[in-house]
């Protein structure tokens, strides 16, 4: 199923596994512990379970393959061709093939409850992270989910509840943190170069027209919620880095946000122009504006403009831009001000920064990294750190509060939307533990 779940199926699913907390699920279990801080229990080699072996689930089970220390252990998809490759993947590496589970769409209650896993990373339709989150969590192992974790803050506060509830993690895999410029700046940022931090802007902005109206992969799903909903749907690759710069939840915190969203017209024009009259996709209305902007206002006074456009004719731009007293930086391409710099008041390279700056974790893995390639390294880093998150005994990167803080914008611009750009405040998903300064990838 991969449009089909809908929000009653999902809180009846999520009360099943009694991990929804108050009423509606939207609050905390009243005096469950935090999740901050909390370490892995040491382990020498992290056994995974990847649940979604489409495009992403696939290609993280690439990389997976390549990390020392880690075994894939089982796999879940309802389409069985998608899940065998996956296994012959990994058994043409000289890996031991892994359980596959096939069964249907809650097959994946099977692979959860498997006594000998210790990461659950799902890469599925984004109707199916909550509840297979959820299971994970009861099923006392910790969990990965793929961007955005969730899509209503019902479902963000299941899983804070959930993953306090059990005592174990639940990250979201984004893997746009772990990015070489992203590294970097956090750097600079960290050096103080940019002074005290004022602004960012952050942006999905990728011409996702043709994935959207494809018959295979993500044009099952993707472009469902394009039909139902208005506002910033894939909120977390821009925004993770930015809140990452300004510590958010680590000392500053989201407040509140207002959000526009422009006509819709690109991919309605797209459509028309690639299918016949007769084709059922000419029957679909979109609703989603083209251009979602939402302005974040942080609790320490800091703003954030949050941008979301899949269905235009731009190059790919996360914008990745963070200001402060003392400079700017600014990516697409990459490029830093900083107060007097030779030159006068223009952008210059950050290369003559690099030496300096790079973050240790590209120092050290950087070059195996970039040869793998999942989008330009990233994607191995973040796995490669998370194994050593697990190995070292120490908390992961990321926590479910991230996981939630991050992926909130999505209702709450829409809220906005539908209600003439009213502001929405955030939830304190980390019940008022946003102000302990805490380091993020030391
Ligand atoms: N972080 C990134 O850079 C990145 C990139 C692409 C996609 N994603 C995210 O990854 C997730 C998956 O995207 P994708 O591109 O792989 O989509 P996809 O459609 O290619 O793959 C999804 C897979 O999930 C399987 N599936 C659906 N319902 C299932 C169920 N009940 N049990 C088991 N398997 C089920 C489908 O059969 C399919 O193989 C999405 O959340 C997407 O937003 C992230």
């Amino acid at each position: 199923m991969h449009e089909g779940l809908n929000r009653r199926e999902l809180l009846r699913g999520a009360a099943a596994l009694g991990l929804l907390g108050g009423s509606a699920g939207l609050r905390a279990a009243a005096g469950a512990a935090s999740m901050i801080g909390v370490p892995f229990a040491p382990t020498r080699t992290v056994r995974f379970g990847v649940i979604g072996t489409g495009g992403r689930g696939t290609s993280m089970i690439e990389e997976m393959i390549a990390l020392d220390n880690a075994e894939i252990r089982a796999v879940c998809d309802v389409n069985r061709d998608a899940a065998l490759t996956a296994v012959g993947k990994i058994e043409k590496a000289g890996k031991k093939a892994p359980e596959a589970y096939t069964k249907g769409d809650h097959d994946f209650e099977s692979l959860v409850s498997r006594d000998d896993l210790d990461f659950i990373y799902v890469a599925t339709p984004w109707d199916w992270h909550v509840p297979m989150a959820l299971a994970a969590l009861k099923a006392q192992k910790h969990v990965g989910v793929e961007v955005p974790a969730a899509t209503t803050l019902e479902n963000c506060w299941a899983l804070v509840n959930a993953s306090e509830k059990a005592r174990r993690h639940c990250l979201i895999m984004e893997n746009c943190c772990y990015g070489e410029n992203e590294l970097l700046v956090l750097n600079l940022v960290r050096a103080g170069l940019l002074g005290e931090l004022v602004h960012g802007e952050a942006a999905y902005i990728h011409d996702l027209r043709e994935e959207l109206l494809s018959s295979h992969g993500e044009g099952l799903w993707r472009r469902f919620p394009h039909t139902r909903q208005n506002g910033n749907l894939y909120p977390t690759h821009g925004l993770g880095p930015v809140a990452n710069y300004m510590g958010v939840n680590r000392g500053d915190r989201f407040d509140f946000l207002v959000s526009v969203s422009s006509l819709q017209a690109g991919l309605e024009q797209y459509r028309d122009a690639h299918f016949p009259p007769d084709d059922p996709k000419r029957q679909e209305k979109y609703v989603e504006g083209d251009m979602n902007t939402s302005v974040i206002k942080t609790a320490l006074g800091r703003t954030i403009v949050l941008q979301h456009d899949v269905v235009n004719a731009r190059p790919y731009d996360r914008i990745n831009l963070i200001s402060g007293t003392k400079g700017i930086f600014r990516d697409y391409p990459p490029r830093i001000y900083l107060d007097g710099q030779a030159g006068g008041e223009a952008f210059t390279s950050i290369d003559s920064l690099k030496a300096k700056y790079e973050h240790p974790l590209w120092q050290t893995s950087g070059d195996l990294a970039r040869k793998l390639g999942g989008h330009g390294g990233m994607d191995f880093l973040m796995l490669y750190r998370l194994v050593e998150c697990f190995r070292q005994g120490i908390p992961p990167d990321i926590d479910v509060y991230d996981a939630a803080a991050w992926s909130s914008p999505a209702p709450l611009s829409q809220a906005s939307v539908t209600s003439g750009s009213s502001p929405q405040k955030f939830p304190d998903f980390t019940r008022g533990r946003w102000q302990e300064k805490r380091g993020w990838l030391l």
